[in-house]
């Protein structure tokens, strides 16, 4: 069995698109992957192509299990990717190392993402809390508090990730949010060196990807009611207008209330602890 985890952007999404840095942090739910025998399966684009550029043949049958919502920002094609790549090499007795392991899960991600930057690969195959920009060496944060998030389900968007990242490529607000977002980005991995809280930043954040206007009506509702209630809130990942907004991040001292105000509202939801020790 092959295991791997997701991730989730804390800060810098979109950003790191145009060369900046955002900071990506694994969490606990994952993907995984088992070889159960040989026969025809009907596997998806991702996972064929993770086969093919793993060197195995087609017609190995893998179980995948996955705890990850899909399409939703956390990560999960390439944490497919990366677990049926791992599982696939160690079936043929060559274990991957993480570089290449980054190398081939970052082509299969191109299939999902047309030209994406990286980050959900960085995350999944290094693990931890990263600090990642594009095309240099992933710098990881040692972290030694934990700060406890609440994960919820604004649902699926209906847009791909490409689409909304040329949605921002169209904006003609996209060079000014994104400046704001980059100061943000390092204000929080400051605050995250020295132990403080970065609520208040992540909640910026959050307000500045409502500004560059990848959040659509729904989840801003959601967004505007949590945070009269106290909370610090931010979509994470590529975001979406039309429906579903992904999934959106949660901080407050006082998560308890949050999880009842949730659970009262029927929403689905994930704790997970990013930092510290997991
Ligand atoms: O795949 P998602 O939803 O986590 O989005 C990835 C983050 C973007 O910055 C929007 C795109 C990218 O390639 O970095």
């Amino acid at each position: 069995m092959s295991k791997t985890f997701g991730k989730v952007i804390l800060s810098g999404e979109h950003a790191v698109v145009y060369g900046k840095t955002a900071i990506v942090a694994s969490i606990g739910l994952g993907v995984r992957v088992k070889t159960v025998g040989k026969g025809k399966s009907d596997y998806n684009p991702v996972v064929a192509k993770a086969i093919e550029i793993a060197g195995g043949s087609q017609d190995l049958k893998l179980e995948i299990e996955s705890d990850l919502p899909v399409g939703s920002g956390l990560g999960s094609s390439a944490a497919v990717a990366a677990a049926v790549i791992k599982e696939v090499r160690k079936q043929l007795g060559k274990p991957i190392d993480q570089d290449e392991l980054f190398r081939l899960t970052l082509e299969c991600e191109k299939i999902a993402h047309g030209n994406p930057s990286g980050i959900d690969p960085a995350a999944v195959v290094y693990g931890g809390l990263i600090a990642y920009t594009k095309g240099q060496p992933l710098e990881q944060l040692l972290v030694k508090r934990q700060y406890k998030l609440l994960l919820v389900d604004t649902g699926k968007p209906v847009e791909s990730t490409k689409e909304m990242v040329e949605m921002v490529a169209n904006s003609v607000k996209t060079t000014e949010v994104i400046e704001k977002i980059t100061y943000m980005v390092r204000e929080i991995k400051d605050r995250l060196g020295r132990k403080q809280d970065i609520g208040n930043c992540i909640n910026q954040n959050g307000l500045l990807l409502e500004e560059l206007g990848v959040v659509g009506e729904d989840a801003i509702k959601l967004s505007n009611k949590l945070r009269s209630l106290g909370a610090d809130v931010k979509i994470t990942g590529a975001g979406g207008v039309q429906t579903g907004s992904g999934m959106m991040i949660v901080m407050s001292s006082d998560l308890a209330k949050f999880k009842e105000f949730l659970d009262n509202k029927q929403f689905k939801y994930f704790e997970t602890i990013v930092g510290g020790k997991q």
